[in-house]
């Protein structure tokens, strides 16, 4: 990685106000140790001489095994590590490979505030889905032209709260739903969801949300008779696609239902929203982002210019751009393997292995010395909290630490804090690049 451009944050984003969840949130999971025993105890007195947000003159990778061992130093463990740096990096590989397309960046994955600020940096949009999302963002003081919402399926005062807000254009899915914009026509426009079932993608979105593509123009009649503008159509192939096929198939799909709308004078229909499902490395290799997307940039060349696209990345922004960093608490000797209790675990930051069903390469800090065979387990008291089995890992000791790489997306968004046992602290990295890290406040 290289020295990036000086970026300046965007005028209307105030700093964020600290409150007290942000406060408490600061403080570091494992207790401060009087000297840093070099396998990652917090040295807390090192941490108070460095200003929050430090710069330094030239840009360090904060993945590097020195700066993570800084890292866990000043802010504790277990720690999510988030450089948004890479955030930068992800943003424009995928601006480069879908130049025709605008980027929302789906908050899901990993709702933060440093992603946030770095994606509109970028020039990026955001999408959103809860109305937690849309106070994290308004209490930003983001612009809400930049910020779409597309849940299909919405409480009232989740649409009252996105309206209030300034959001226009909301996701809908069935009639019922078209029905909630009735009395909101002007001051709403909708995007139809459409399903096109994808059981080559990791999570196959199309299960549970999405019409029919024979039902799209019964939807925009009776949104036509309610009065409430059709603005265009949505799909989401699933997250972790395997290949762009399923994208290609529904863009060609897309385009003919939209012309048939519009011939049927059922909406504006200039907009289709492509969704997310940019795949990422994780133990498995998958296609760069430039092939992958060749075949929708084609597909994507045939919609009449008028046809705005716009897409919601969230994995692809935010997986590669954060590693978690876990401590060893205890070990035991089990049936000839070495079992290591780390403090973090599927409760926590590797929840994704669960609900996301990511294998993320996972490695000690350590090297050197004999392989034995070992298991890696979570901190709690259930038996399937367990992280990694038959590893060959060097012999851990107490306080040693463990990096899971990918792990910006799906993992600390859906930890828990079962047994009590905290979520890790987010520490980001390179917010302007070359600061040093701070723990920012959250400010919902
Ligand atoms: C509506 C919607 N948009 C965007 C995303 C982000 O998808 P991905 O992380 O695959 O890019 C999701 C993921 O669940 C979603 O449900």
């Amino acid at each position: 990685m290289t020295n990036s451009p000086e970026t300046t944050l965007p005028g209307p984003i105030p700093a964020p106000r600290t409150c007290g969840a942000a406060r408490k949130a600061a403080l570091p999971k494992t207790p401060p140790a009087s000297s840093a025993d070099g396998g990652g105890r917090p040295k807390a007195r090192g941490a108070r001489s460095e200003p929050p947000h430090a710069r330094r003159t030239r840009f360090v990778d904060p993945f590097q095994p020195a700066e993570i061992r800084r890292l866990v130093r000043k802010f504790g463990s277990p720690l999510l590590i988030l450089d948004c740096e890479r955030v930068r990096v992800q943003f424009r590989k995928l601006r480069a490979a879908l130049p025709r397309v605008s980027l929302h960046y789906a908050l899901k994955p990993m709702p933060h505030t440093a992603v946030v600020r770095t994606v509109l940096q970028e020039g990026g949009s955001l999408d959103l889905a809860t109305s937690g999302e849309v106070q994290l963002v308004r209490r930003l003081g983001v612009d809400p032209d930049r910020c779409i919402h597309t849940h299909p399926i919405k409480r009232p005062p989740d649409i009252r709260n996105a309206l209030e807000f300034g959001v226009r254009t909301f996701v809908v899915d069935n009639a019922d739903e078209v029905r909630k914009f009735e009395r909101l026509a002007g001051r709403a426009e909708l995007l139809i969801r459409v399903s096109f079932r994808s059981p080559g993608a990791v999570c196959d979105l199309s299960r549970k949300f999405g019409c029919d593509p024979e039902d799209v123009l019964s939807l925009a009649r009776l949104a036509a008779e309610l009065g409430v503008t059709v603005r265009g159509l949505s799909f989401h192939v699933g997250s972790q696609a395997a290949d762009s096929a399923k994208h290609v198939e529904a863009i060609h799909a897309c385009a003919r239902l939209m012309a048939a709308g519009r011939r049927a004078k059922l909406g504006v229909l200039d907009t289709l929203d492509i969704g997310g499902g940019f795949p990422i490395d994780y133990a498995q290799p998958v296609q760069d982002i430039g092939w992958f997307c060749e075949p929708l940039r084609e597909a994507l060349d045939r919609l009449p210019k008028r046809v705005r696209v716009i897409a919601e990345p969230g994995r692809f922004i935010v997986g590669p751009a954060a590693i978690a960093v876990a401590s060893v608490m205890g070990r035991s000797r089990r049936e000839g393997h070495w079992w290591y209790y780390l403090d973090d675990g599927l409760y926590g930051s590797y929840s994704g292995q669960l609900y996301d069903h990511a294998r993320y390469p996972v490695e000690p800090l350590k090297d050197g010395g004999e392989r034995l065979p070992s298991v890696l387990a979570g901190p709690t008291c259930d038996s399937i909290d367990v992280i990694a089995e038959n590893l060959l890992l060097p012999k851990l000791e107490t306080g040693d630490l463990i990096v899971g790489r990918a792990m910006g997306a799906y993992t600390w968004a859906s930890a828990s804090e079962f047994n009590f046992f905290p979520k890790s602290t987010v520490v980001a990295v390179n917010l302007t690049p070359g600061d040093t890290g701070a723990v920012m406040p959250f400010p919902l």
